[in-house]
């Protein structure tokens, strides 16, 4: 595998480009390494222009690691509502407890401690510790294996460990000083520049450092192995509303959203439940109303969404622990993931 060339001027180019360059950002203005560290939790699997507010939000909710730490789960999830991978959300704050019982609220400058908190994996430890602490760890995201495997025009299967491990080790020499400014200038020409798709290799400022530039095979890189496909569950979802204008909803126990709130939702095949749950009758629309699908990292629901015929009398009905009547107009006091939330706005338009 190639090596850069000219270490020296492919690291002041890039970031000479990346100060000019950078997209304004709130945690870029903070050495406050609660701050940065939430950013990055935030900012896998989100893109930057959506985080911006939930980060405003959530710091001026919880200040501290000890604001934090204090809070209840299901208030901490309320501020991520929308944002998706819900259990960033509950790691990150079993994390924080940690530090507040264990580190005096601190978030710890060590490495091997911060990347043994919960939900810390390789990419977190080093773009915390380098962009808070300035310490020499290489982050290693898909901007970055999408920029160095160009760069080197590095034809190995980026869904392999020993590739993660391999380019740590290659981008070392790059972060022995000013690490978070490196990491960060390659995830930003990762994500301004050399982009998945028409990538602007005009305008790149090390395009005279990339032999995929040279080699015509930019559009090839990264190579990755093929994905896993994604299982499809059809899920079916019931909307009973009562006498009193109020929906049926359920909070869920299960892995997967675990307490977030739903309109009752059975996996297709055992749509049964719904009358034995609620030991009455309810008969629902023969077709769907509604339909959706929602994307998780290994799941697609395909769901559909069925009315009640009837409004019914929910004096009547002795609702089990996990349910409850909630009016549309008190959303605001439950958490619900974003496929539902998109189940209430048609209801809140068809209802
Ligand atoms: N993606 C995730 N964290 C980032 C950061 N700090 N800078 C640029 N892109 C990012």
């Amino acid at each position: 595998m190639h090596q850069m060339y000219n270490q020296s001027t492919f690291k002041e180019d890039l970031v000479s480009w990346f100060d000019k360059n950078q997209r304004e950002m709130p945690w870029r203005e903070t050495t406050n390494p609660y701050y940065i560290w939430l950013s990055e939790v935030m900012l896998q699997q989100t893109q930057v222009k959506t985080v911006i507010d939930y980060y405003h939000r959530f710091i001026h909710r919880f200040p501290t690691v000890s604001d934090l730490s204090e809070a209840h789960e299901d208030e901490v999830l309320k501020y991520w509502e929308g944002l998706g991978y819900y259990s960033r959300a509950r790691n990150f704050h079993t994390a924080i407890k940690d530090i507040h019982e264990n580190y005096n609220d601190r978030v710890p400058d060590v490495p091997e401690i911060f990347g043994a908190l919960k939900g810390v994996g390789p990419y977190t430890q080093a773009a915390v510790m380098s962009i808070a602490y300035d310490l020499p760890l290489a982050t290693v995201d898909g901007n970055v294996f999408r920029v160095w495997s160009r760069l080197n025009n590095d034809t190995r299967d980026t869904k392999l460990q020993t590739t993660r491990k391999a380019y740590e080790s290659e981008l070392q020499p790059y972060v022995q000083s000013d690490a978070g400014t490196f990491n960060q200038a390659m995830m930003e020409l990762g994500a301004l520049i050399c982009t998945p798709k028409n990538s602007l290799c005009m305008f790149c400022p090390v395009q005279a450092h990339c032999e995929a530039f040279y080699n015509g095979t930019v559009e090839e890189l990264p190579v990755k192995s093929t994905k896993i496909k994604k299982k499809h569950i059809k899920q079916h979802v019931f909307i009973i509303k009562n006498t009193k204008g109020e929906f049926l909803i359920e909070k869920r126990k299960q892995k997967l959203l675990n307490n977030m709130w739903e309109f009752p939702m059975y996996e297709a095949q055992s749509t049964q439940d719904i009358n034995s749950t609620l030991t009455t009758n309810i008969e629902f629309t023969s077709s769907p109303v509604y339909t959706l699908k929602h994307q998780f990292t290994h799941i697609t629901w395909d769901m559909e969404v069925f009315l009640a015929t009837e409004i019914i009398d929910g004096s009547n009905i002795r609702l089990p622990e996990q349910m409850t009547w909630m009016h549309l107009d008190d959303k605001e006091a439950y958490n619900f993931p974003v496929s539902m939330t998109k189940i209430y706005k048609f209801l809140a338009q068809h209802t």
